[in-house]
């Protein structure tokens, strides 16, 4: 396994040194993140998939921390996938299901971030249904937070994920494994979606040239400032694609009705093999789960063997959250060029913090 030492070794020059790689107290979001910052991330993470494919995945950089996840809002996978993470470095790991308690925002909130912060968490991993409500915690609490998605905001280890799941792939057929040229088409829903936000902001700083599909209801507005190509036509958006990217419709974040029917969208933006056939040759096809099989994607695209990377990406997923809690645990550890004599992007808001 590589060490952090090493591993700085190895990419010496491909970010700068020490904590300077990446000085970030925590993981908000991809938005602010630099390209060698996001690639720091994923060279990290390859010495975890390394482990997580071996029949011995321990490892114990992490003993004797305590990382809790707090989810407002309900997961299956990201919940289970960031346990595992931490498990697998060896820390103590605590779920809080919030899903279905009274929290919602403001002062509760606040009380339960005091609350969180005054058991000693050595990270806190959230999820809410409330874009922003992880900053809110963040700014209360001493310890590094990760945002395992926040309303239609960000999801941050997702967009991660994805990028090394893509290089993988690229890689296993005998490329670079570069992102940077690819073109990605994300269709769906992207106005609710997450997913969307934080991979259009991931695969552009790493170089892709991303396209973004939705019926006029479900596309935001002015989407092109992000520096994509906004396409209502599945079929133009696909045209030329290395890469589709495909989204469920959030139905749980959508007041009123935004498509005629399910029928109607399967046939104008669901992923069929027919469909598919419009990309480049050797597309490859992602969906950050859980899927509608049948509505966004045929289950024949969806577990199309060499195409669709969809299991790779939950695979990936436990990786980039090692990595992830690996590196924003690294200052508290003492690990050494990581001493906390840095000049952190954001510090605490204390103020407020007893109110
Ligand atoms: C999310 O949490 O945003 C999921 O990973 C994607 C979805 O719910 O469709």
């Amino acid at each position: 396994m590589t060490s952090p030492d090493n591993h700085a070794a190895k990419h010496e020059g491909r970010y700068p040194p020490g904590s300077a790689a990446f000085p970030h107290r925590g993981l908000l979001g991809i938005a602010g993140l630099e390209n060698h910052q996001l690639l720091f991330l994923l060279d990290e993470a390859e010495q975890w998939v390394a482990l997580n494919r071996q029949s011995h995945k321990r490892a114990e950089h992490l003993a004797g921390l305590t990382i809790i996840n707090a989810f407002f809002e309900n997961s299956t996978r990201t919940l289970l996938s960031f346990e595992i993470a931490g498990k697998r470095l060896g820390a103590d790991v605590v779920n809080m299901h919030a899903a279905q308690s009274s929290v919602k925002k403001g002062e509760t909130l606040i009380d339960t971030a005091m609350t969180l912060n005054a058991m000693r968490a050595d990270a806190i991993v959230i999820r809410h249904a409330s874009s922003g409500a992880v900053r809110l915690i963040a700014d209360k609490v001493d310890c590094p937070v990760l945002n395992a998605g926040d309303g239609r905001h960000e999801h941050p280890t997702q967009a991660l994920l994805d990028a090394l799941t893509l290089r993988h792939a690229l890689r296993a057929r005998g490329g670079s494994g570069e992102i940077a040229g690819l073109t990605v088409t994300i269709c769906g829903d992207i106005l609710h979606s997450r997913v969307a936000r934080s991979n259009i902001l991931a695969l552009t700083t790493l170089g892709a040239e991303v396209r973004v599909c939705a019926p006029p209801a479900l596309m935001p507005a002015e989407v092109e400032a992000m520096g994509v190509t906004a396409f209502h036509d599945f079929d133009a958006a696909l045209a030329g694609a290395d890469v589709v990217m495909m989204l469920r419709l959030q139905a749980e974040r959508m007041q009123g009705q935004f498509i005629p029917s399910p029928r109607e969208y399967r046939h104008l933006y669901g992923l069929t093999l027919e469909r598919l056939a419009r990309a480049r040759p050797g597309c490859l096809v992602m969906h950050p789960g859980p899927m509608n099989r049948g509505v966004e994607i045929d289950s024949n695209v969806a577990d199309l063997v060499g195409t669709s990377l969809i299991t790779a990406q939950v695979e990936m997923g436990v990786a980039i959250r090692m990595a992830c809690l690996e590196v924003l645990t690294r200052r508290a550890r003492g690990v050494a060029g990581w001493e906390p004599d840095w000049a952190p992007d954001w510090a605490p808001d204390r103020a407020g913090a007893s109110a």
